[in-house]
């Protein structure tokens, strides 16, 4: 099993550039389900869930041409509605697939999608937006099969707003018999480019990015070129990563407006920051400062960004409260940077304590998901000694080749395989 060794301490500096992101990277593919003519996905990125994804939409018959930054996906000859149990179990976001896959072959049938270490996960939603939408959703044997000879124009309130559903039911909507309107949905970044792009193939959807978005069914999408929105995610990351590890970093083709609380809390905690039109320097900071943060849907603080910020804050001096409501696992990684020194306490599943500052020891740990993953490489970038990081599969999830990008800006990093 491969792993990551990292001798911490050395300064960073120079310039990274931020890949597409990959939440847009996965519903651009399944959104190109949609259509019968070919879409190319520029800015792609080539990371363990984009070739899981591609893989299961060439399992169903559509064909892929692989480039250096971007795909072209054909789906005209799509043939089944059934899909690889293995993938599905792999892939927590295939469950964006039974939506077009549905909206073409009139019929899914999928294992329910791999759970996660950050939380349970559940597709309720999905599947009452389904049944809305006219369908008929059966269980049997862990495999949701769900049928509809068309579907029917729905108005669907989410309960609870939810990414990856909000872009299901509005990808499902494209090709469903009159009006769908979506309320209290999500208004992430990746929502209104898949809108704008699916409305340049034909579609008619209004209001993407804000909570009320309107669909009116079309017959037919056609084909284009999308390019990925960078990756606000990454971008964030290594902005904790100039902040801890820097001289000066310079995260390169991003977008500062996608992170605008991330960059709030980063300044108030005493980083020194500067934004340009799709860059931002950041500079390492001496003297961290303690703030309290609450993670929440966009365009609030993203929990996808808890995990390094909490990093960032045992390196500040005195108390921070850190409470992520949105996933009832997602701070327990905080047990692994403790074994390497820090003074975290857990009050209850969604807070913590963080006591800093803290000096952090090198030591043998295991990536439990794709973003406290990357956040241990971090934490190993600033320790003291050697860091072994296993189970990198989780991190290589989200990042290409990310070792080869730190190495870039003076990391001490080898993959060893
Ligand atoms: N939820 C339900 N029922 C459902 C769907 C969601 O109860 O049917 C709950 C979830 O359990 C969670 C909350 O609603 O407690 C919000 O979850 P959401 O559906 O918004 O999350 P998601 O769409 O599954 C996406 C990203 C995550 C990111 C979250 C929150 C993708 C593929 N994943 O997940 O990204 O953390 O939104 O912003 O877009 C990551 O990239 O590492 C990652 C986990």
């Amino acid at each position: 099993m491969s792993y990551f060794e990292i001798n911490g301490g050395r300064k960073l500096k120079g310039e990274i550039t931020v890949k597409g992101a990959k939440n847009a990277a996965l519903k651009a593919v399944a959104a190109a389900v949609l259509s019968s003519d070919p879409w190319t996905i520029t800015n792609f990125p080539f990371i363990e869930d984009t070739k899981r994804i591609l893989e299961m939409i060439e399992d169903l018959g559509a064909t892929v041409k692989r480039g250096k930054e971007s795909v072209v996906i054909d789906a005209k000859n799509i043939k089944t509605g059934r899909m690889n149990d293995d993938l599905a179990k792999k892939l927590r976001a295939s469950i964006i697939l039974a939506g077009p896959v549905l909206a073409r072959m009139g019929e899914v049938r999928m294992h329910h999608p791999g759970g996660c270490v950050i939380g349970k996960r559940p597709v309720d939603m999905f599947l009452e937006g389904f049944q809305k939408f006219g369908a008929r959703v059966k269980w049997e044997n862990s495999h949701f099969k769900i049928t509809a000879k068309r579907l029917k124009g729905a108005k669907i309130f989410f309960p609870r707003i939810t990414v990856t559903g909000t872009e299901t039911m509005m990808i499902t909507a494209v090709l469903a018999e009159g009006e769908t309107i979506l309320e209290n949905a999500a208004m992430e970044p990746e929502i209104p480019m898949l809108a704008e792009f699916l409305n340049r193939c034909g579609a008619k959807i209004e209001g993407a990015g804000t909570p009320t978005i309107r669909i009116h069914g079309v017959k037919k999408i056609g084909g284009g070129a999308l390019e990925l929105i960078p990756d606000r995610i990454e971008a964030g990351t290594f902005a904790v990563l100039g902040a801890l590890a820097g001289e000066k970093v310079k995260i390169k083709k991003c977008v500062p407006s996608h992170i605008r609380a991330f960059l709030a809390y980063l300044q108030k905690a005493g980083v020194k920051v500067e934004e340009g039109e799709n860059e931002i320097t950041v500079w390492g900071a001496k003297n961290l400062k303690p703030v309290n943060i609450v993670t929440h849907e966009y365009p609030g603080f993203a929990t996808d960004l808890q995990p390094p910020f909490t990093l960032l804050l045992t390196q500040a001096k005195g108390t921070s409260l850190v409470h992520d409501p949105i996933f009832e696992s997602r701070l327990m990684f905080t047990d692994a940077l403790n074994l390497m020194g820090a003074n975290i306490v857990m009050n209850d599943p969604h807070r913590v304590t963080v006591n800093g500052p803290s000096k952090l020891i090198g030591r043998k740990i295991a990536s439990p998901d794709l973003r406290a993953g990357i956040t241990l490489v971090l934490a190993g970038l600033i320790a003291n000694g050697k860091t072994r990081i296993e189970n990198i599969y989780q991190i290589d999830r989200g990042y290409e080749r990310i070792e080869e990008r730190l190495k870039k800006l003076g990391a001490d990093i080898k993959r060893i395989m």
